[in-house]
Parts: C-alpha cells; structure tokens; sequence
C-alpha cells in the first residue's frame, strides 16, 4: 500500500446467507476498535482487495445491512459468469475466514433533508444498495418509498421475503411492484413508465444492468424528473492492470499549471498548494483536507466533484458516463489540472 492511501482492513467473515441460488450475502464481524471506522450511511458500499488466481483484484460491494436496523455489516455478492471475484467470494470464503477492505464510501445515499418520496428502480443485483435505502428510509424516515424491482424470475428475486415483510408492514408507505422477465420479457421504457405510476416528483435511485438503467434514465429524463434528483450507482470491475490514458491530451507546460488549488469542501473555501504530477484529490489530502476517496482507481465514484474553473486530464473516467462528463463532474483522484487557475467543489 503506498504511503497516503485509504487504509485497508482485515474484517472476520461471521456468517454467510444464501439469498438465491446464485446470491449470497456475507456478515461482516467489525471488532470496537474499528467501529468508527466502519460506521456507514444506506446504499453506500465496500471495496475488497482479493487475491485471485495470482493477481490482486479490486471490487467494490455495497452493503445491503442499513445502520439503525440491521446490527453488522452485511455485503450481497451474486455470481457472474466468468467472473473471478464474485465466484471466489461464493466458492471460497467461508465463515471465519478474513477479507482485506476499505471503509465505507460512496454518494449513492440519502441527501439528509429531502422529504420528498422516494422512487427505487433496480434490476438483479442492483437491489442490494436500494434495500439498505428503503430499509433506512422506512424506519428512519416519513418518506414513502416504491421499489419497481427487475428480475429474471421468481426465484432470482433477492431478499424477497424480506421485502415482502416490510411490504405487509408498511402498506401505507411501501410499495413493491416485480418485473419478471420470464413472464413479460424485459422491461421496455412503457413497461418502466407504467411500473413508476404518477408519482413523479420523487427522489430517484437507479441501480442494476446497464440496458436497464438507461432505459430507466431516458423514462426518467423524458418525463423531465431533474437530473439532480436521479442517482445512478453503476456496478462495474475495474480494468485489469495499468490501461493507456483515455483522454489523450498533450502534456501541459509546466507554467500552465496551478501553483494551487481553489478546493470547496464542507461549506468551507480552501486554496491548497498544487505540485505538478498530483492528482486534486493528492493535493487536497496533502494539504489536511479530507475529501471522500476510495478505490483511487477510477471505479468507485466516491472521489467525484465539480469543476467549477480549469481544465483537467484524467487518465481513466469509467465511474463517469460523458453526460456526467459534460456537466462538469471529475473523478478527483485522476484529474491533473491542465491549466490555470483551477476550482474544484465536492457537493
Ligand atoms: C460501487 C459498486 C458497487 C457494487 N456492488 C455490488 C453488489 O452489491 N453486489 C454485486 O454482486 N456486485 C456489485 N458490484 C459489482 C462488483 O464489484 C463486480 O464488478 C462483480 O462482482 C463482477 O466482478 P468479478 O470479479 O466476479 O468479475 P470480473 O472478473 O470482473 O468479470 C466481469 C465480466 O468480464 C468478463 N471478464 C473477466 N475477465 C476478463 C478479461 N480479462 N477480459 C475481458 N473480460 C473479462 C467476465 O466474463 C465477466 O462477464 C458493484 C460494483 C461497484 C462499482
Ligand atoms: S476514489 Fe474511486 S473513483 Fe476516485
């Protein structure tokens, strides 16, 4: 690990649950010592180092434990075919056994005043992030929450019964509507407007397939919700290695850069010392500021702020889609200022 990096962590496999019969979710024991360290907000998520067949992989699962209802921490893994994390953790980790992992990080979350309802949207695996928020919200909360929830069949639905006994407890409050591909085929943008009912002044949170979440996104954008009220948590793998640069910008003169960095960063203003080669994130932490960060690697999102002034390059962009990318959004943990003066603001 080098020197400035999130720490990582063993934690004790307490228990593991077999959700489906390609789902599992795994109990995390987190000793007192590190409790504050892993205290956590609803849809946020994990990111494991596990050694696989000779290299070491980085992937990221989102807890589907919510802080206040469930007691431990709890990650959803379902398999991917191929895929060599999710199959290990399945076929491998056991009760006992010790995971390397980062705190929790992520912005997939609840913004804390927001009154207004909540509309969840997911598709497979996808539930795992959207049930530690409808937990969360359920109990925590006045808001009314619908779940449309996409699945293969009847049997691939996770947390089914879970879901079901919230539904029965909170029938005026939660409303569960399943899509099962095996009767109705996938779900299509009429199929998505009908699942979403009138109910469109919500709050929006899209997680699953990526067909299925830009299919959701474009109901969404058509019926003209506000972006700023769409969330979007993309499940992906990190590539393997070091890849090329993605945006191919020629280096900047040394003079075109910044000597610093104007940094908005919870409620307050900062201008930190920049020094060629860092990344924002690098040049903020150095400076005794502690934006959220995670994987550093391009992944995770957690790292993403708002350009305000400047240009930057970035070696690698796969938690941002180019729409993100226009509006400004930057993964800070791989953008370089390319010119002066630069002002970056974490919301
Ligand atoms: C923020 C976040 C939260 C997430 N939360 C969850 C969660 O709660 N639950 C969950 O199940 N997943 C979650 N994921 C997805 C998870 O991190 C992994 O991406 C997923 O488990 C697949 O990883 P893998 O190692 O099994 O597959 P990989 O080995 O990464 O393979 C993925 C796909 O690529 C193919 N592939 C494998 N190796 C190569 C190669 N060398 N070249 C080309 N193709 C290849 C495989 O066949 C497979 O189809 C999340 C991801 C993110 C970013
Ligand atoms: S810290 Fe994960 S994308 Fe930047």
């Amino acid at each position: 690990m080098s020197e400035g990096r999130a720490a990582r962590h063993e934690l004790r496999i307490a228990r593991v649950v077999q959700e489906t019969a390609d789902a599992r979710s795994f109990v995390l024991d987190v000793p007192p010592a590190l409790r504050e360290c892993f205290a956590y907000r609803a849809g946020q998520f994990l990111t494991f180092e596990v050694a696989v067949g000779g290299a070491t992989l980085g992937r990221c699962y989102s807890l589907s434990s919510a802080p206040g209802c469930d007691d431990a921490l709890a990650f959803t893994v379902k398999r991917v075919a191929d895929g060599r994390v999710s199959n290990w953790m399945h076929d491998a980790l056991r009760p006992g056994d010790r995971v390397r992992v980062l705190p929790p990080a992520g912005r997939f979350v609840l913004a804390q005043e927001a009154t207004r309802p909540l509309v969840l949207l997911g598709g497979g695996s996808g539930i795992t992030p959207l049930f530690s928020l409808l937990k969360t919200a359920i109990a925590t909360t006045p808001r009314s929450v619908r779940l449309v929830y996409a699945n293969r069949d009847a049997d691939s639905i996770i947390f089914r019964a879970a879901l079901e006994a919230l539904a029965v407890r909170h029938p005026d409050r939660l409303a569960i509507h399943h899509h099962l591909d095996a009767e109705r085929g996938f779900l299509d943008e009429a199929g998505i407007r009908s699942a979403l009912g009138p109910a469109l002044d919500a709050d929006f949170y899209l997680c699953g397939p990526t067909p299925f979440m830009n299919l959701a996104e474009t109901v969404l954008r058509k019926a003209d919700v506000p972006r700023a009220r769409i969330h979007i948590e993309r499940f992906i793998s990190p590539p393997d290695g070091e890849l090329p640069a993605e945006i191919d910008t020629p280096a900047p003169e040394a003079s075109a850069l910044p000597t610093s960095i104007t940094v908005h960063l919870d409620g307050g203003t900062h201008e930190v010392p920049y020094a060629p080669g860092q990344s924002i994130l690098q040049a903020a932490r150095a400076a005794g500021l502690s934006p959220p960060f995670a994987c550093e690697e391009s992944y995770c999102g957690s790292c993403i702020a708002t350009l305000v002034r400047g240009t930057v390059e970035m070696a690698q962009c796969h938690a941002l889609d180019a729409s993100e990318r226009a509006e400004g959004l930057i993964l800070t943990c791989q953008a370089k200022p390319t010119s002066a003066p630069c002002e970056v603001r974490w919301d």
